[in-house]
């Protein structure tokens, strides 16, 4: 894995959080240079990652004393959102460190995910804490979280007989393990057209053909099957009114979801079940004209 980069454009301009930052991406860096290393063990992991998720509460509570030092707005919001990665996120991710027995694996996952919420965190709730609001495109996915979520569980559950686990809304890209790729077109009704993105760990797979008592290999057919299921259900997140077939095309490699992902997704949740990652994204745009725009009239 290879070590991640300090920008300056991180920087908010106060000393101690900037300082804070730095240090983080320094402390994550150091275990990734453990995790090149085979002599290291699993003790040398778990004291690595108890030093960096320390380090990270202290940092959290020194920024939120400097919030409220000047009375920042914004406060109670950024507090929660410190309070759920705390809560959630890294119990998750803690959980997969523990269930691999703080495997090498495990150890790079959890840099690569803690480092992509770090960098989309300073990115967009930091700066904003000195009056530089980076917005996702006014995109604001909080409340559509809890509905997308209970339709991917609901799939998890039918497809692969395991509940799915919200992890992260800025999935920004990176690996999380080896991992099989489709993409899926459909048209809602009010001519929207959507295009769904998913990356499943190859674990949930072979577990679902498994249990159906399939041994070997998993076959382009097998594998176009279940994400078929799969978009099945998550389709009915929307008022779809036409779906096109799946076929080999729709089956990406590894470099081709990252060249489609790199297209801009608004939103890109990352979910965890107990037997590997998956990633949902989806995007869309309009294809049909509205009925008054095509009759000549103005909206
Ligand atoms: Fe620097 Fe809000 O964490």
């Amino acid at each position: 894995m290879e070590n991640i980069a300090w920008d300056d454009k991180f920087n908010i301009g106060v000393d101690v959080i900037d300082k804070a930052h730095a240090k983080l991406f320094r402390i994550m860096n150091k275990l990734i240079d453990m995790s090149e290393d085979e002599e290291n063990n699993q003790t040398t992991y778990k004291e690595g990652i108890k030093y960096l998720e320390a380090y990270s509460m202290t940092h959290f509570s020194e920024e939120e004393s400097y919030m409220r030092s000047i009375r920042y707005q914004g406060y109670a919001q950024h507090k929660k959102v410190h309070d759920n990665f705390r809560d959630k996120t890294l119990v998750t991710l803690k959980k997969d460190l523990e269930s691999s027995n703080y495997s090498t694996a495990s150890v790079q996952r959890f840099v690569g995910i803690m480092n992509n919420w770090l960098t989309e965190h300073i990115m967009m709730q930091d700066q904003a804490i000195v009056g530089r609001i980076v917005n996702r495109k006014g995109f604001d996915l909080t409340s559509q979280i809890p509905v997308i979520s209970r339709v991917l569980n609901r799939a998890m559950t039918e497809v692969f007989q395991t509940e799915a686990k919200f992890v992260s809304a800025d999935y920004k890209g990176q690996n999380f393990g080896k991992a099989l790729y489709c993409c899926y077109f459909c048209d809602t009704e009010s001519g929207i057209r959507l295009q769904l993105l998913l990356g499943i760990e190859e674990t949930l797979f072979l577990r679902a053909v498994k249990q159906q008592g399939v041994t070997g290999n998993l076959t382009e057919d097998e594998t176009l099957q279940i994400f078929g299921q799969l978009f099945q259900i998550i389709s009915k997140l929307f008022r779809v009114e036409t779906e096109y077939e799946l076929d080999r095309d729709n089956l990406l490699t590894r470099d081709g979801f990252r060249a489609n992902f790199m297209k801009g997704y608004p939103c890109s949740l990352l979910f965890s079940t107990k037997s590997g990652y998956f990633v949902f994204c989806y995007r869309s745009w309009r294809v049909k004209k509205r009925k008054s725009e095509a009759d000549g009239k103005t909206v």
